[in-house]
């Protein structure tokens, strides 16, 4: 019943945060599809809003919104809580399938240092392809079982890729193929789409209300929003990846959620991405 209450009262408030914000929001033209100068509005939209915060700080999540916060999270730093999973997925990474191969003979040089380009839109098969997908094909070519996308190997494996392309700029492209525009174009609009029993969109908590708590959370801005996964979160007492986020924030506005890895969640994590090209990766991240 608590809550539920508290639910009721962040949406009112919500509610009100988008009649004020609506005319500024960074939603570029209904018509043409064009992720440059959407990428433009949308970055302005933030830096506008948040001039003190550093550019290369919004990919702290919740933290780059709040001074006290910022500092508890530098002092976690020195001890973090993903280095456990940091390491299971370093060892794993290098670690030989029963055929011999490993992930290395999966990826462009050898993993190391290529976070920054995930998701990428495959021509060849006209989808998207994030890391997590592309781990567990990895693993189904080589003859072995899919992980969970959602903890565990899954969280750790990407954890290591992350670390190891730290501080290199997001950097996704939207090569010239109608269908990776439309894959583009349709994560933009599952982003901006209300949806569940409270009639959210991703972007009324995340574009209209980062900094606002919900609930014990400060919500983290859109901007850089993937930047930092997967991370370790206290609530979870554990890992999540990017798809257990997703997965999460579909439930928390009462809505059900698709399949980790479904094409929507691929073109949304796609166009957040793209929106955060130029912003350095940190993951992995820790959270309250
Ligand atoms: C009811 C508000 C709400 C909605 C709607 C919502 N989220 Fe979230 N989201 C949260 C909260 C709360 C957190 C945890 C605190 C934080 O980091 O913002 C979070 C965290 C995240 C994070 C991790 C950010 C970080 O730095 O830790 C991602 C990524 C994310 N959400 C994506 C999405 C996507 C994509 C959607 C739409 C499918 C969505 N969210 C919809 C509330 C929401």
């Amino acid at each position: 019943m608590k809550l539920r209450s508290a639910i009721y009262l962040a949406s009112a408030a919500l509610a009100f945060a988008a009649l004020t914000v609506a005319g500024t929001l960074p939603s570029g033209a209904a018509d043409k599809i064009d992720p440059v100068a959407d990428a433009k509005a949308f970055q302005k939209f933030f830096t506008d809003k948040f001039p003190k915060v550093k550019f290369e700080d919004f990919v702290n999540g919740p933290y780059s919104m709040n001074e006290d916060l910022h500092r508890q999270w530098q002092e976690k730093e020195q001890f973090p809580p993903y280095e456990f999973s940091l390491e299971m997925g370093k060892e794993m990474f290098s670690k030989p399938f029963k055929n011999g191969k490993s992930y290395e003979d999966c990826f462009p040089n050898k993993g190391i240092g290529i976070r920054q380009n995930y998701p990428y839109f495959d021509e060849k098969e006209g989808k998207v392809i994030t890391l997590e997908l592309a781990l567990n094909r990895c693993r189904e070519a080589n003859g072995e079982a899919p992980f969970s996308y959602v903890k565990d190997e899954m969280a750790a494996l990407t954890a290591y890729m992350a670390f190891t392309s730290r501080g290199k700029l997001m950097d996704i492209k939207i090569p010239n193929d109608p269908r990776a525009l439309q894959a583009y174009q349709a994560g933009k609009e599952y982003f901006y789409t209300r949806r569940g029993q409270l009639n959210f969109s991703c972007a009324t908590c995340h574009v209209q209300s980062p900094g606002e708590r919900i609930r014990a959370e400060i919500l983290a801005p859109a901007l850089g929003i993937v930047n930092a996964m997967p991370i370790y979160r206290s609530e979870w007492s554990g890992m999540g990846t990017t798809s257990r986020r997703f997965t999460t924030c579909n439930s928390q506005i009462r809505g059900v959620p698709l399949s980790p890895q479904d094409d929507e969640y691929r073109n949304v994590e796609y166009y957040l991405s793209y929106v955060s090209n130029g912003l350095p990766i940190s993951g992995p991240g820790a959270r309250p």
